[in-house]
């Protein structure tokens, strides 16, 4: 496959065209931003590390029934994509509160939510990503109807029911997570971006250890190894 023009740099990832029409190719990025990139640094390796992540969680999806952009990993930090459409809302869901949510409603920081919440933000940077409605969705075009967003939650839920033991069972509790959806050529709505301790909040069962960009975002220090071992779990690694 013959990657041709960069069509889109984002704070993760780099997007290029191919000789195909249909496939993409994304290119994971050392790159590390917080709180919409006012805070940025480097890791050797962490796009490698969230490419492989990304690639070991979306095959999972598929064999569980739900359809990814991934077409196939190139190299270390590349993966083939299905062209899509982005959904321009960030699905966020989330098990336990913290974060943002925590912030906003004053609930405890580690409660476990009654029910898994799926919310919506608006995928504008500009705008740092806001919380948004159904309504607001549907007032800024970014979906046709509001079946479309029954379907990104009913997609969102799925990705938690696979992904929630999965992870239970390697020793982290999968706190939340955000996914990004896209139109294939064919209008179907499938899971797009990654899935990786950058998306994502994981805490170790035991110590309560947190191995994602929280370790980042809040000087924790260590980052590259807590996404090492987040890997490690994934493969098999139990501790
Ligand atoms: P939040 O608590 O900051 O709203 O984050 C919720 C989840 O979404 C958490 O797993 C981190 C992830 N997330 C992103 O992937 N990108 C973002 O821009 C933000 C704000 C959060
Ligand atoms: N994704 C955003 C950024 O990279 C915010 C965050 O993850 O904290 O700046």
């Amino acid at each position: 496959m013959e990657k041709k023009e960069l069509l889109y740099e984002g704070k993760g990832k780099k997007i290029y065209s191919t000789n195909d029409e249909y496939v993409y190719i994304a290119e994971f990025k050392d790159d590390l931003t917080a709180f919409n990139a006012l805070k940025k640094s480097q890791e050797d390796g962490k796009g490698a590390l969230n490419c492989k992540i990304t690639t070991e969680l979306f095959k999972l999806l598929e064999l569980n029934g739900i359809q990814t952009h991934l077409v196939e990993k190139l190299s270390d930090t590349e993966l083939a994509i299905k062209k899509v459409d982005i959904i321009k809302i960030e699905v966020v869901v989330r098990n336990i509160a913290t974060g943002s949510l925590t912030k906003r409603l004053a609930i405890d920081d580690g409660k476990e939510l009654p029910f898994t919440l799926v919310e919506f933000y608006y995928k504008d940077d500009s705008l740092g990503d806001p919380i948004i409605n159904d309504e607001h969705c549907l007032i800024l075009n970014l979906v046709n109807d509001v079946k479309e967003l029954d379907v990104l939650r009913a997609m969102g839920r799925k990705v938690n029911d696979i992904l929630k033991p999965f992870f239970y069972e390697k020793g982290l509790t999968l706190v939340d997570f955000k996914l990004e959806f896209g139109k294939d050529k064919d209008g179907n709505i499938i899971l797009a971006d990654e899935i990786s301790p950058d998306s994502c909040r994981f805490w170790d069962v035991k110590t309560k250890e947190k191995l994602d960009k929280d370790r980042f975002r809040q000087d924790i220090g260590n980052v590259k190894v807590a996404y090492e071992e987040v890997l490690r779990r994934i493969l098999g690694e139990n501790r």
